[in-house]
């Protein structure tokens, strides 16, 4: 709960402590506004208690880490299916339930039902049958799926359908359309004339005209035949119904285009995959067994996500891998090490053995050439090109495995990786004793107070042990996606890890997406909150946080510079009682929160210095901010900010544009000025410097 926002100016015991305690790598910076919002020179004389902002540009403390900002991602939320992933029909290959086919219904006459005498294969061994013997020319029978919450419709649009099917006194024809809910409106159809005997796959495109977008629609195969002239109780059966949209860069099995942009727009340096949870599954049999996500999709027997529902696969290793190919992003391979959630794990020794072979076959997969088994198979499944991976993380969060395997699990993975790949770096998921990881990951989910109680947590950190990768972090306020107090809480922890990034050498918000089209009840979209971007079928957003990140992504420097800071306003916290073991522990001390955060960093080649500033009051601050070690700053720069009127301001479907970053030319800056940071914000001042 939040107290005050009333600053306090004076130095309480506390946080004169507190101050002392920060010197190391050291924070704070400087900052600007236009002369609207108050920049003024250094001859008006500041209030006594004012804040002091000191950068010194004569003084770089370390370099920013050039892949600090990444992406983190699994299957929940409905992320891929349902998200990201372009695959529109709910329940393609109709496995997501052993006993009935959810997500489908039948039109017409025609009756349906799960067959598992007719596979198409080892890997989809049931198909959706339906009797077509009731169809009619006035009455059609057929199957029809709403998608994952409606299918979308966008006007001027191709549409790729495609289907296996064989029918048994049944030729056909098909007819497969894009219609609204209620049936009225036809968007586009089109006509598959003859169904073989036999298993084949049928593709189509349908063309929606210059109509309104939707999204209320479904998709519909039926047919006016019951039958053949002869039998007139026909029977099809379908697997692998499909429906794509148009693409990221046309991908054939690839991402949505609005969501893609989205993440284009914070330029993320590497993707974190498959995991999470979704690494791991609830038990060793629902990992992500990549082996069995890889190939023609209707090779994938897909699996049960941990978060509740099925996952077709049809997001598999090597669309990750392309996804990084698309957005530029480096792969932070996660590797499944032998712990499963509910406990299941693989003892160090002979019977990890398979694993660590996996492990070492997905990497070649990745990195090998077609001259290497792994490398051959990618370049089989259509990617010749070997993609470049830096790190591979083992496992994820195995400080929950309550058979503390993890120390001899990890060695294992550790050195049978390190002995063919030398120049990987590894990833461990907690701390460990048996070897020394390049990288420990840390996850943070927390309140806001708790975020910026925290965010100076890295300058004391002692350089001495293994970097850090921040995998999983984030301020748990708002819902389904963060509103403007978690995107503060999180603006205040990312200069402290940008601060830190000679430590922190990677670092990734989660989890990344939510489908907000039915946030509760039944069958609900979303299994965790909050989440950076939302969308249902046919419309996406950033939260606040997610704009937050896209400004400290895209704005940098590589010099992280010293700084220092006076006056800065506290607040009282009463952190909450925790509770251990089922016992409720003694309440903790008040503690003394900033209210006021920065770092500053510097490009080196064109002497431009980034301050960030984060207000966390809710009243405008005016702030000195002085530059030592410069020549000259020259008075006119840039001011990039998000602000918003009330902690609870976000972001939604209905409004995606209400807290979004605005730039602004500012003037009357220097080497001592004062700018006034409005309340709730986050301002990177952009300073052009000269003189270091
Ligand atoms: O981000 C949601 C979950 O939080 C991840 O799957 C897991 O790693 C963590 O516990």
């Amino acid at each position: 709960m939040r107290t005050t926002h009333l600053p306090k100016m004076h130095l309480t015991p506390q946080l004169a402590l507190f101050l002392a305690v920060i010197a190391a790598p050291a924070s704070l910076s400087n900052a600007q506004t236009s002369s609207e919002s108050g920049t003024t020179n250094a001859t008006e004389a500041p209030s006594v208690s004012i804040p002091v902002l000191q950068i010194k540009a004569d003084q770089v403390t370390a370099h920013v880490s050039p892949m600090l900002y990444g992406l983190m991602t699994e299957e929940i939320n409905y992320s891929y299916e349902g998200g990201l992933y372009g695959e529109l029909v709910r329940n393609r290959s109709f496995k997501a339930n052993a006993a009935n086919p959810v997500f489908w219904n039948n039109v017409g006459g025609g009756v349906i039902s799960l067959d598992t005498n007719q596979p198409l294969n080892s890997a989809l061994q049931v198909s959706l049958k339906l009797d077509t013997s009731k169809a009619s020319a006035k009455s059609p029978a057929g199957i029809a799926n709403d998608g994952y919450w409606g299918i979308p419709v966008r006007p001027n649009t191709p549409y790729r359908a495609s289907f296996y099917a064989k029918g048994k006194h049944f030729h056909g024809p098909l007819t497969v359309a894009i219609k609204s809910r209620d049936g009225q409106t036809i968007f586009a159809s089109a006509t598959v004339p003859k169904i073989s005997g036999e298993w084949q796959k049928y593709e189509v495109t349908l063309t929606v005209g210059n109509v309104v977008a939707s999204k209320d629609n479904q998709v519909v195969i039926s047919t006016t035949r019951p039958g053949t002239f002869w039998h007139r109780h026909g029977t099809v059966w379908f697997q692998q119904v499909s429906l794509f949209p148009p693409t990221w860069n046309n991908r054939p099995n690839g991402n949505r285009p609005d969501i893609m942009q989205l993440l284009a727009d914070m330029q993320p340096k590497f993707l974190r995959f498959p995991g999470g949870n979704y690494l791991e599954g609830s038990i060793i049999a629902e990992r992500f067994n990549w082996k069995e996500t890889i190939g023609d999709i209707s090779q994938r027997p897909g699996h049960r996500s941990p978060w509740g529902y099925w996952s077709t696969d049809g997001m598999g290793l090597l669309e990750f891998l392309e996804w990084c190919e698309d957005l530029h992003m480096q792969p932070v391979l996660a590797v499944y090490a032998g712990y499963s959630l509910r406990q299941q794990h693989v003892d160090p020794g002979p019977k990890l053995e398979p694993y660590v072979q996996d492990a070492l076959d997905e990497i070649e997969y990745v990195t090998g050439d077609a001259t290497t088994k792994w490398g051959a198979q990618r370049a089989r499944d259509g990617h010749p090109t070997p993609f470049e991976l830096k790190y591979v993380e083992i496992g994820n969060e195995d400080a929950f495995d309550r058979s503390h395997s993890y120390d001899g699990r990890f060695a294992q993975f550790f050195d049978a990786i390190k002995a063919k790949y030398p120049d990987l770096q590894l990833i461990a998921t907690t701390p460990v004793k048996s070897r020394v990881p390049d990288l420990v990951d840390e996850h943070y989910y927390r309140s806001q107070e708790e975020m910026e109680a925290h965010a100076l947590d890295y300058d004391q950190r002692p350089r001495t042990g293994p970097k850090i990768f921040v995998g999983e972090w984030a301020t748990r306020v708002g819902s389904p996606t963060p509103n403007m107090a978690g995107a503060l809480g999180d603006a205040a922890w990312m200069t402290g890890m940008e601060r830190n990034s000679d430590l922190v050498l990677i670092s990734s918000y989660a989890p990344l997406f939510v489908n907000v089209s039915r946030l509760t009840g039944p069958d609900h979209s979303m299994q965790w909150r909050p989440d950076l971007i939302g969308y249902d079928a046919l419309s996406s957003y950033g939260s606040p946080a997610y704009y937050a990140q896209v400004m400290f992504s895209t704005h940098h420097g590589d010099e992280i510079l010293a700084t220092d800071s006076q006056n800065i306003p506290t607040r009282d916290w009463h952190p909450p009682a925790r509770r251990r073991g089922g016992v409720e522990q003694p309440q903790p001390s008040v503690q003394q929160i900033r209210q006021i955060f920065f770092d500053a960093t510097r490009d080196s080649r064109t002497g431009t210095v980034y301050l960030k500033v984060v207000n966390e009051l809710g009243t405008p601050q005016r702030v000195k901010i002085q530059i030592s070690g410069a020549t000259g700053v020259e008075p006119e720069g840039t001011a990039i900010v998000l602000q918003a009127d009330s902690l609870n301001d976000t972001n939604s479907l209905q409004e995606p544009g209400k807290v979004v970053p605005f730039t602004e030319s500012v003037t009357g800056l220097g080497t001592d000025f004062t700018r006034e940071f409005p309340p709730y914000s986050i301002t990177i001042l952009e300073l052009k410097t000269s003189g270091q």
